[in-house]
């Protein structure tokens, strides 16, 4: 449609469906014959009001999708169509590494290869908007939700959320195998106090702006279709009722999109103490921006009243329906309702070979190779020595945690034992798991997330001695430890966060009888790993690693292709560091003002156990000196950062170089490290290659004491390593 005819729609829309296109509702309302019924009737949504209803979420079965839109359209006056929403995290059907693994790629084209392949799956079964990415910057990993974002850098999480909505969105999204991203949640839920699940947040404005912001924004310039506001209030004011958030987007930023409340995030306004009605609520959603309320129904009761009493004006009830009728038609639905949805086309790209290849492949570019003394790993495929594989993990079917649609996703292509016996059958390899996922020590966590564990005692010690017994009669022992993969996402933040205890009983008998041990640990968040990482020789974080997780890890394991991802969280010694982050403003306390009042604890390092950036390959990588092209930097020019890089190890790599900038005196203070930079390069055996980044003026703004957005004049120093933890620097001066 042209935006004449949508706007002509618009002018001819009655009230009745102008309030429909604002309130979605959820897929199990639907019935056989597609009309509401139900729990709804206790809604009392009338004939006219289900008719003109704009979205609904989580319908799964596109045969059912098009069955509802095909009765919609019939039925809605004007036949607008409707929009299928579902949370798609990290894949369909076929589903790839979680969110934050594939951020420790440090590589924005797999995010966006991923997110295209998720999109034509998607598509295909007829969805068209799906709740990703979640641009939320996370600094503690006691959040369950650290698994579906980037990590704790602003940098990072930016590019990382751009490429996810190019790669659902493609450049057209009326084209075949698109979908619109929704970034989500605006704003900071990421900072909610100890990681409590809907907890609260309060921070400055700098900090908001600088931190937490860049990565929506950067969503939003990328073209998100779609935005959501969060849970969580800001400074006491709740995101999805905030007129300041809602001027920094649509004002400041310009963003056209659609914004969707979060589930019940309008109504709960109310446990916020702000609201006491849906009159409320509504009013202070409407002015926040909030377009579509999300499957709760305050604006169908609120809306029709403060319209009449004044306090919402037709502009303000315009704009929003503009902007969900601007998307749909984005979407092309007024051409073709159905965007594409097709089951047969549906069931041909789930799982299909050439997305199950891409979940593979991604599996070693994503997971962390955390220790690896004495080059323990890659195993030799075909060395004489006898190998131990134990671990809860040997045979779980699911490697592909959290945020998995159970219906469609709910399948991992094989074991980690039926992927050894079969690449290996002639090998003389022993297996047993050792022990459950999860112990009685974990019965709260258990029953909170529907999740079985050990109850009998007596076979807990019997798989305890045949694993120990399979260790000590092993040359060496591969053990797959990890959190539940359950215990990651939505409702899965955790106050202790060390693999249970079950898990970690494993590990110091098997430890205590071999002393060759590699572990491969499955997590959603940075894990305490504790004894773990002091003892194993080698040590892989593969996060939950999708599909083709068992496939992937082996290949890992014997050599086939190399861990090539470092960390975007910091993994700390111990849960009472975080929140942790490597990023941190400096203090007059720190170690180089004196060696004895330094900032930190008496009982443990400052730093993490493993900190941002950090990672390790198959071979070895030298730096050379960092050279700048100019010795001053001028508004308008651009510097010119250049270092060498050397293969010095045994086998062609790829590293992941790393550009960090410090400014040590600003009028406000600021991080002692700020990643500005990264590029992952492959370098053939004994090769060199140089490494340019570029750094204008803009990329050293920050927020001053009046929250302007400036860079002011000065020495800059500019660091190029490994990972954050870089210590050669150079210096510039930026004048004006
Ligand atoms: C609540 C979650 O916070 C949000 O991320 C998700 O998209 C919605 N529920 C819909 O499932």
């Amino acid at each position: 449609m042209t935006e004449q005819q949508l706007r002509a729609l618009l002018a001819d829309m009655s009230l009745a469906e102008k309030f429909g296109e604002l309130q979605q509702m959820p897929g199990q309302y639907y019935t056989d014959d597609c009309i509401e019924t139900g729990i709804n009737a206790a809604f009392d949504f009338t004939e006219e009001e289900v008719a003109c209803i704009g979205s609904a979420l989580n319908v799964l079965d596109p045969a059912r999708i098009i069955e509802i839109q095909k009765q919609h359209i019939a039925r809605h006056p004007h036949g607008i169509p409707m929009l299928f929403m579902l949370d798609i995290i990290h894949g369909y059907s076929t589903i790839y590494p979680i969110p934050l693994a594939q951020a420790c790629s440090f590589e924005p084209d797999l995010v966006r290869a991923l997110a295209r392949a998720t999109a034509r799956e998607s598509c295909a079964a007829g969805q068209h908007v799906t709740f990703s990415p979640m641009a939320d910057l996370s600094r503690d990993a006691r959040w369950g939700r650290v698994m579906e974002g980037s990590g704790e850098d602003p940098y990072l999480n930016a590019k990382m959320a751009a490429a996810a909505v190019q790669g659902y969105q493609g450049d057209d999204l009326t084209a075949e195998g698109t979908i619109s991203a929704c970034v989500k949640h605006f704003a900071a839920y990421g900072a909610v106090e100890g990681g409590r699940e809907y907890g609260y947040v309060d921070m400055s404005e700098r900090m908001l702006r600088q931190y937490y912001l860049p990565a929506y924004k950067a969503a939003c310039d990328a073209g998100s279709g779609m935005l959501m506001t969060a849970f969580n209030a800001i400074a006491g004011v709740p995101a999805s009722g905030s007129r300041e958030l809602n001027a920094i987007l649509r004002d400041e930023w310009g963003y056209e999109g659609a914004v969707i409340s979060d589930y019940g995030s309008i109504s709960q306004m109310y446990s916020h103490g702000v609201i006491q009605n849906p009159l409320e609520s509504t009013k202070r959603a409407m002015d926040g921006g909030v377009d579509i309320e999300m499957c709760i129904h305050h604006y169908r009761r609120g809306l029709p009243q403060l319209l009449e009493s004044g306090e919402i004006t037709t502009e303000q009830l315009d704009r929003a329906v503009w902007r969900v009728l601007n998307l749909k038609n984005r979407l092309g639905l007024f051409e073709d309702p159905y965007h594409f949805a097709s089951p047969e086309k549906a069931a041909k790209l789930q799982n299909c070979e050439d997305f199950l290849q891409l979940a593979r492949e991604s599996v070693p570019r994503c997971s962390v190779l955390l220790k690896n003394d004495g080059k323990l790993l890659p195993l030799s495929p075909d060395a004489d020595e006898t190998v131990a594989f134990i671990g809860p993990f040997l045979n779980e079917s699911d490697l592909l945690g959290g945020w998995v649609n159970q219906k469609v996703g709910r399948i991992t292509a094989a074991t980690l034992q039926e992927t050894l016996q079969a690449r290996f059958p002639a090998r003389d390899f022993t297996y047993t798991a050792g022990c459950a996922l999860l112990g009685a020590e974990d019965a709260m966590m258990a029953e909170k997330k529907h999740a079985a564990f050990e109850t009998d005692a007596d076979r807990r010690c019997a798989m305890l001695e045949e694993a120990v017994a399979a260790a000590k009669a092993a040359d060496k022992v591969v053990l797959f430890l990890g959190e539940h993969p359950q215990c990651g996402g939505e409702l899965a933040a955790r106050a202790d966060i060390r693999l249970p205890k079950i898990q970690r009983d494993l590990f110091r008998a098997v430890a205590a009888v071999n002393d060759t041990v590699v572990t491969v640990v499955f997590d959603h968040r940075p894990v305490e790993l504790g004894d773990i990482a002091e003892t194993s020789k080698a040590l892989l974080n593969v996060w939950f690693p999708g599909t083709m997780g068992a496939a992937g890890i082996t290949d890992m394991l014997f050599g086939d292709a190399a861990p090539t991802g470092r960390t975007t969280m910091s993994f700390p010694h111990t849960v009472g560091q975080e929140p942790i982050y490597y990023n941190r403003l400096p203090t007059d306390h720190a170690p180089e003002f004196s060696p004895i009042y330094i900032t930190g604890y008496v009982d443990c390092p400052l730093d993490p156990l493993y900190c941002f950036g950090e990672g390790l390959t198959y071979t070895d990588f030298a730096y050379g000196e960092v050279r700048l092209d100019k010795a001053t930097l001028h508004a308008g020019e651009t510097l010119t950062a250049t270092v060498t890089v050397q293969n010095v190890g045994e086998r062609d790599g790829e590293e992941t170089v790393q550009l960090y900038i410090r400014d040590p005196f600003a009028s406000v203070s600021q991080p002692v490290k700020e990643l500005k930079g990264f590029k992952r390069v492959f370098i053939p055996k004994g090769e060199n290659a140089e490494v340019t980044f570029p750094l204008t003026p803009d990329d050293l703004r920050f927020y001053n004491e009046d929250v302007d957005f400036v860079w002011e004049p000065g020495e800059i120093q500019v660091f190029i390593g490994h990972d954050s933890r870089v210590s050669q620097y150079k210096t510039f001066r930026l004048e004006e």
